[in-house]
């Protein structure tokens, strides 16, 4: 990996299984630097949300032809929100951070996510986010598709059944009662489907450094972290 003079921005891309705690991370990483976070996952759900709210995917059935061609009509922004102080997601305006946290969208977001024409809308747009670099994006595919360039590449991992309690327990904070074993099963299947897609499934990027969080705390993996960042030459 390239060394990171102190004043000079780099790209740091987190990837990893889904409920790892990716976000948090990364949100922490980019707030330590004064960088911009982004997650590449929001941006997914909040297409997912989009063709559940127009008629591409009803009640079983996805029309991935309809969805393509309502790509043009979706238009995806972050602001930051200083009550969470954390970017909310907007789609056509609207806020659906919550919206895009459901179920329901968790469900249907995997299928969505491996459609060619869908990545290559989102991967574009990703990329011109981190063109000034100085940003932590978090996601499945950051340190291997949209910047193989990024200076730090981190690859998240946990225990299944540590990630479905973690998940329960946001859940149930905002008042969704998804049963445990339901939310541990959608854990283990989008795990399948991430890793099994033909376009850009997840993978470890051969210069990615593993973190295996199932039993660290947040301040753990950011003395990890932090430490990676000092031998770069950022801290
Ligand atoms: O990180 P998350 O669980 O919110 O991501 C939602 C889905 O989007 C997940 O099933 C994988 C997909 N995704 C992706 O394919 N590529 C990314 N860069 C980010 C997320």
């Amino acid at each position: 990996m390239e060394s990171c003079l102190t004043n000079k921005k780099i790209i740091i891309a987190v990837d990893g299984f889904s409920s790892c705690g990716k976000s948090t991370f990364a949100r922490a990483i980019a707030a330590r630097l004064g960088y911009i976070f982004i997650d590449s996952g929001a941006m997914y759900r909040a297409v997912t949300l989009y063709a559940l709210r127009h008629g591409a995917i009803d009640g079983d059935t996805l029309d991935e032809r309809r969805l393509v061609s309502m790509l043009g009509d979706i238009d995806i922004a972050f602001r930051f929100n200083p009550a969470r102080g954390a970017s909310d997601l907007y789609l056509n305006g609207k806020n659906v951070e919550r919206e895009i946290r459901s179920i329901e969208v968790s469900r249907w977001v995997s299928r969505v996510s491996g459609i060619g024409s869908v990545r290559r809308q989102l991967v574009d747009m990703q990329q011109k986010m981190g063109r000034a670099r100085g940003i932590v994006m978090d996601g499945r595919d950051i340190g291997t598709v949209v910047f193989p360039d990024a200076e730090l590449k981190i690859f998240m991992t946990a225990d299944p059944a540590v990630r479905a309690m973690r998940r329960y327990k946001e859940l149930k904070e905002k008042g969704d009662e998804t049963p445990l074993a339901e939310i541990e099963e959608n854990i283990r299947s989008r795990d399948l489907a991430d890793q099994t897609r033909a376009i850009s499934p997840l993978r470890q990027a051969p210069d990615a450094l593993v973190l295996d969080n199932s039993h660290m705390t947040v301040e753990e993996q950011m003395a990890w972290v932090e430490e990676k960042l000092h031998t770069l030459g950022c801290l």
